[in-house]
């Protein structure tokens, strides 16, 4: 989302210097170009300083910084009317910051779908004014149709991801709706290939050369037709594509217009997207065609893999206390659930009372816990948790039997035994977080029901298991409130 924000009002502003409006404008000023490296180099040492907590703000505003020169230098070279581009800004602002507020954490991933969908729209949108530049090179034309493909994929894709993620849409593999769609996927690969040899192809056939209104429909038909077989459980990894979308045709239409800043921005999308879905990718322990191709989760929760698998053992926010005070170690394990019950604050309170009665406190984080890259981190975060305590699968999971007291806290899918001891199982391959190896495990979730991938999770028939049943937020308040007195 924060990439997206970089280089769209880029993109806008490259676009308009190539208009007819500034055709008169041929040659991009030294000093513009020296801001626009000064420009590229403060966001590649923005987006670095954004992979670790501790520097992500500064990272954050250095980017900022590294926007405004390189929006500014342009708008300083167009020579057009300033109003228009300020309104434009303050416009964008306007909306993208109401949006900003209003958005509750758990719905970040669909607005974070839509904003990736508007920087395809966008680049679409430039190569097809473009189109009727008169003297287009082969190498431009080329450019313009990959652009509009990638473009119009990403968009169209996006706002799927968007239904899907929100539930609006429910679509998914096997409907007859979707079979049509994906056809149409793969009929726009021969259409790619026929628009970029058309030069030559119209040399025959004159009457053809009406085809780029077809191809735009079309470009647009498939991009629904891409993510709609995909299954819920894999959005995430398909918005991190998509969003590699928006950066590559980004970086064409930066190569189309000849604007360095959008070269270089776009490119640094198109990689760090690409980079962020073979991390999620792996963490589901799936590969990138497995996901688009064959797919496995549903948004809905209400199948079940296999039905319960005995008896559950309750416990009460008493009892949990009285064990918690005892124990030595503590791992809390924490998931969308917590996210939902807006539990970190008191979390991290209850973290620091176990640490004050002197037992060793960790926070184990699967990579796909919650419903966003980095969910359970900017929670914890949020509530000043300090990062120290913070540790991976890889860290926890070797050490897992000499934990006393597992807490998993709205988490299911990161915690199922299923993924690694049941092999028929819809997520059997995916790393999860082995609370059930701990000697006691505390379950806090409301119900019985299963979690994002839909499946039972055998850890809650665990004998070593006690499910404390309950809001997590009220549960965790009344142990703080047991430590308390
Ligand atoms: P889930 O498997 O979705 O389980 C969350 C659990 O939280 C549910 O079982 C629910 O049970 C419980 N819960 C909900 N509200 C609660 C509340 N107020 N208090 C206590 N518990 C509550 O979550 P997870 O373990 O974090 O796994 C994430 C899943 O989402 C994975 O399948 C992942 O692939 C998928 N996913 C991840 C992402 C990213 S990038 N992180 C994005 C989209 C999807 P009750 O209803 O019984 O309370």
């Amino acid at each position: 989302m924060f990439l997206e924000a970089i280089w769209l009002p880029i993109e806008c502003l490259a676009c308009l210097r190539r208009s007819n409006f500034m055709d008169s404008i041929t040659n991009v000023s030294a000093i513009q170009n020296i801001v626009y490296i000064a420009s590229s180099i403060l966001f590649i040492f923005g987006i670095k300083m954004l992979g670790k907590e501790a520097t992500a703000v500064r990272g954050n505003y250095l980017s900022a910084i590294a926007m405004f020169l390189a929006v500014g230098i342009t708008c300083l070279n167009l020579g057009i009317d300033i109003k228009i581009i300020i309104s434009g800004i303050l416009l964008g602002g306007f909306i993208g910051s109401l949006i900003a507020i209003k958005v509750k954490m758990t719905a970040i991933p669909e607005m974070v779908a839509l904003f990736n969908g508007f920087g395809g729209l966008a680049t679409f949108l430039i190569a097809w004014s473009q189109f009727n530049s008169p003297n287009n090179s082969f190498f431009q034309h080329v450019l313009i149709m990959l652009t509009v493909y990638i473009g119009g994929i990403t968009f169209a894709g996006s706002l799927v991801a968007y239904g899907k993620l929100s539930e609006i849409l429910k679509l998914g593999k096997g409907s007859w709706i979707t079979n049509i769609l994906i056809s149409f996927f793969y009929l726009s690969f021969p259409a790619l290939l026929y628009v970029i040899c058309e030069p030559f192809i119209s040399q025959f056939i004159p009457q053809f050369s009406s085809y780029f209104f077809i191809f735009l429909g079309l470009t647009l038909i498939a991009g629904l037709g891409f993510v709609m077989p995909i299954g819920g459980g894999d959005m995430p990894v398909v918005i991190s594509l998509l969003n590699s979308f928006s950066g590559i045709a980004a970086a064409f239409a930066g190569l189309l217009l000849l604007n360095n800043v959008l070269i270089v921005a776009g490119s640094l999308v198109g990689a760090s997207g690409l980079i962020l879905t073979i991390i999620m990718a792996k963490a589901m322990n799936r590969t990138i065609g497995n996901i688009l191709f064959v797919g496995y989760a549903s948004t809905s929760s209400s199948s079940s893999f296999s039905e319960e698998q005995g008896e559950v053992k309750p416990i009460s926010a008493d009892d949990a206390y009285l064990i918690l005070e005892n124990a030595s170690s503590v791992l809390v394990v924490p998931g969308y659930g917590m996210a939902v019950a807006q539990a970190q604050h008191v979390v991290r309170e209850m973290g620091e009372l176990l640490e004050a009665n002197g037992t060793e406190v960790k926070y184990g984080i699967h990579p796909v816990a919650g419903r966003m890259p980095g969910h359970m981190n900017v929670l914890l975060a949020e509530a000043n948790v300090s990062y120290d305590l913070l540790a991976e699968p890889d860290d926890v999971n070797p050490s897992m039997d000499s934990i006393d007291v597992a807490m998993v806290i709205g988490a299911n899918d990161v915690v199922n035994p299923s993924a690694t001891e049941e092999e028929g199982s819809p997520i059997y391959g995916m790393p999860i977080i082995e609370t059930h190896k701990a000697k006691t495990v505390f379950v806090l979730k409301r119900s019985m029901s299963s979690g994002f991938a839909g499946v039972q999770n055998p850890l809650f028939f665990k004998e070593n298991t006690r499910m404390l049943f309950g809001d997590a937020k009220e549960s965790i308040s009344q142990i703080v409130s047991e430590f308390k007195d």
